[in-house]
C-alpha cells in the first residue's frame, strides 16, 4: 500500500529540476517540495533574495519562485535529510555524453544517476517512489532498480525500518525559454511504470493542473524510449530544413517560403521548420548520440547510420556559415572585427550548451579575426567557458584571448566592425537600428543573418551588404 504523497524531493536543481518543481509547487500547495543539489553555490543562488540572481533564466520563473519559495518549495544542500523524508523522489540530474572509455562521444554518462540511486538506496525510509525525470537511455530504470534492490528491506521483514521502492519514468518535454508554458500547459504528460498504485500517485499530482486526457501511461521502457525518439524527430526536422536551406541559396529560392508551403500540409505541420545555424541545447545531440549508440548495440547499424546523418548535417551547417562569411569578406577575416549577436543556443535562455555560436565563434577565431560578442543574458564567464578560453590560455595562445571582446550593448559590440552575424533570434534583433549600427561600422559593412531576423531590404537601404541563410539572389 503506497502512502499518500506529502513530501517530494527533487535531486538536481538545474534547468529541468528547478522549473518543474516550481510549477508543481505552484499547483500543489499541500505538497512540501524540497529541491536538493550538491552544488552549494547553485542552491545559494536559488535562495537569493534578489530574484534576478536565480541560477537560470526562464520567463515567468522568478515570479513563481517569489510566490512559492519557503512556503511549500525549498532549496537545500541537505540531500540526506530530504531523501529520507520524501515519499516521492524525482531524479533531475545531468546525463551528459561520455567523454572517455566505452561509448565515448555517444553513450550517456550515467555516473550522476548511479550516485543518486546509491544515495536514495542508503537514505530513503519507508516506501519511496523514484521518478526518472532526466532524459535517459532506454533501460536505465533497470540500473536504478538493481541498485535499489540491494537496499530494499521488505515490510514483512521483522526489522522496523523497512525500505521499498517503486520506479517510474516521467520524462520532461520542456523546452528552454518556454519551460514554464510547457509545464503549465503540456501537450502530454508521460508516465511509464509497472505498478498501478505508483502511477496513480504521480498522476494525482499532475491532475492538480493537467487534464486527465493529456496524461498518458505506458510501460517503463516505452516511456524512456519515447523521450529519445521525440527529440530525435524534432532534431531531424531541423537538419532536414537546414539541408534544404543550402539548396535554396543555390537555386534562387527562399527557405521561408518553402517552409511555409510545406508546413501548410497538415501531415507535415508548420512548427520546427525554421532554418538556422543548426540545433543546440543539452538534449538533441546527446539524445541522438544515445540513440545511435543503442542501435549499434542491438546490431541495427543501418538505423544508427540513418540517425547519424542528422548530427552530421548539423555540424556541416555550422561550418558552412563560417566559410560563407570568409568568402564574402574577400577570402580573409584575419584582423577584421566580426560582431556576433547572440550566444545562447536559443532566445529567452542563458543556456549555451551545444550552442551553434560556440562552433561558429571557434571557427571564426581560427581564421584570425577579432570577435566582439553580445548576448543579453549570457555572462562573460559562460562564454569564456564555452569557448574553452582556459584551454587556449594553457596553450599559451594569448592572441586568441585578446581577440575576444565581450560587449554590454549592441552599439558597443558593433563599433568598427566589418561584419555583424546574428546567431540567436533574440526578440530585439528583429528591430535593429540599421542606420545607427551601420554608421558605427567600417565600410563596406556586412550583415549575416542566420536566423531570419533581418529585413534585408531595409538593411540594404541603410548601406549594408546582406547575406541571409536560405535565400538565393
Ligand atoms: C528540446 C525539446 O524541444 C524539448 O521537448 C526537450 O525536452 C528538450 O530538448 P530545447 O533544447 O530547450 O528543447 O529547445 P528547442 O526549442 O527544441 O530548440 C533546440 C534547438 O533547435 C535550438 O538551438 C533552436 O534554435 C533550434 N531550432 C528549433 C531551429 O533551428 N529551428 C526550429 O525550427 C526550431
Ligand atoms: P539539466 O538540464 O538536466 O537540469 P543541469 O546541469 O542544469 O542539467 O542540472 C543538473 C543538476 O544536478 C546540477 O546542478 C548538479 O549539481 C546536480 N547533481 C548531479 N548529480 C547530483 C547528485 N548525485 N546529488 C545532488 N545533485 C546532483
Amino acid at each position: 500500500m503506497i502512502p499518500q504523497i506529502k513530501k517530494v524531493c527533487c535531486i538536481g536543481a538545474g534547468y529541468v529540476g528547478g522549473p518543474t518543481m516550481a510549477v508543481m509547487a505552484k499547483h500543489c500547495d499541500k505538497l512540501e517540495i524540497n529541491v536538493v543539489d550538491m552544488d552549494s553555490r547553485k542552491i545559494k543562488l536559488w535562495n537569493s533574495k534578489n530574484l534576478d540572481d536565480l541560477p537560470i533564466y526562464e520567463p515567468e520563473l522568478s515570479e513563481i519562485i517569489g510566490e512559492c519559495r519557503n512556503k511549500n518549495l525549498y532549496f537545500s544542500t541537505d540531500i540526506k535529510k530530504h531523501i529520507s523524508e520524501a515519499d516521492m523522489i524525482f531524479i533531475s540530474v545531468n546525463t551528459p555524453t561520455k567523454q572517455k572509455g566505452i561509448g565515448a562521444g555517444q553513450a550517456s554518462d550515467l555516473k550522476w544517476i548511479e550516485s543518486c540511486a546509491r544515495q536514495i538506496g542508503s537514505y530513503a525510509l519507508g516506501h519511496t517512489i523514484v521518478v526518472e525525470r532526466s532524459t535517459l537511455p532506454v533501460k536505465t530504470a533497470e540500473t536504478i532498480k538493481s541498485i535499489l534492490e540491494v537496499h530494499t528491506v521488505s515490510i514483512d521483514n521483522d526489522k522496523k525500518d523497512y525500505k521499498e521502492f517503486s520506479i517510474l519514468s516521467n520524462p520532461e518535454f520542456l523546452a528552454e525559454g518556454t519551460a514554464i508554458k510547457n509545464l503549465e500547459n503540456p501537450d502530454r504528460v508521460l508516465i511509464g511504470g509497472e505498478e498501478e498504485e505508483a502511477i496513480s500517485a504521480l498522476k494525482l499530482i499532475y491532475k492538480n493542473w493537467v487534464h486527465d486526457h493529456k496524461i498518458l501511461t505506458t510501460d517503463l521502457w516505452s516511456s524512456e524510449l519515447s523521450k529519445l525518439i521525440a527529440n530525435a524527430f524534432l532534431a531531424q526536422r531541423i537538419s532536414s530544413i537546414n539541408s534544404v536551406s543550402a539548396l535554396c541559396e543555390l537555386t534562387d529560392s527562399n527557405i521561408s517560403d518553402v517552409a511555409k508551403a510545406i508546413g501548410l500540409d497538415t501531415r507535415i505541420g508548420s512548427e520546427f521548420l525554421n532554418a538556422g545555424p543548426g540545433f543546440g541545447g543539452s538534449c538533441f545531440k546527446k539524445d541522438i548520440s544515445n540513440l545511435i549508440y543503442i542501435c549499434n548495440h542491438y546490431g541495427l547499424n543501418q538505423v544508427a547510420d540513418y540517425w547519424e546523418q542528422v548530427i552530421l548535417i548539423n555540424e556541416w551547417q555550422q561550418k558552412r556559415i563560417t566559410k560563407i562569411i570568409v568568402e564574402k569578406l574577400y577570402g580573409t577575416i584575419s584582423e577584421k572585427k566580426i560582431t556576433v549577436l547572440g550566444f545562447a543556443f536559443k532566445p529567452n535562455t542563458n543556456d549555451t550548451r551545444e550552442s551553434p555560436s560556440i562552433n561558429v565563434c571557434k571557427d571564426l577565431l581560427e581564421e584570425g579575426c577579432i570577435l566582439s560578442i553580445y548576448d543579453p543574458k549570457v555572462k562573460k564567464e559562460q562564454i569564456e567557458n564555452a569557448l574553452e578560453i582556459q584551454n587556449i590560455s594553457n596553450n599559451l595562445d594569448s592572441r586568441k584571448i585578446n581577440n575576444i571582446i565581450f560587449a554590454n550593448t549592441i552599439e558597443e559590440a558593433v563599433m568598427d566592425s566589418d561584419a555583424v552575424i546574428v546567431l540567436t533570434d533574440w526578440d530585439h534583433f528583429y528591430n535593429l537600428d540599421f542606420k545607427k549600427i551601420n554608421s558605427l561600422m567600417r565600410a563596406p559593412s556586412w550583415l549575416f543573418d542566420t536566423r531570419n531576423t533581418i529585413d534585408s531590404d531595409q538593411a540594404k537601404l541603410c548601406g549594408f551588404n546582406v547575406w541571409k541563410l536560405g535565400e538565393g539572389k
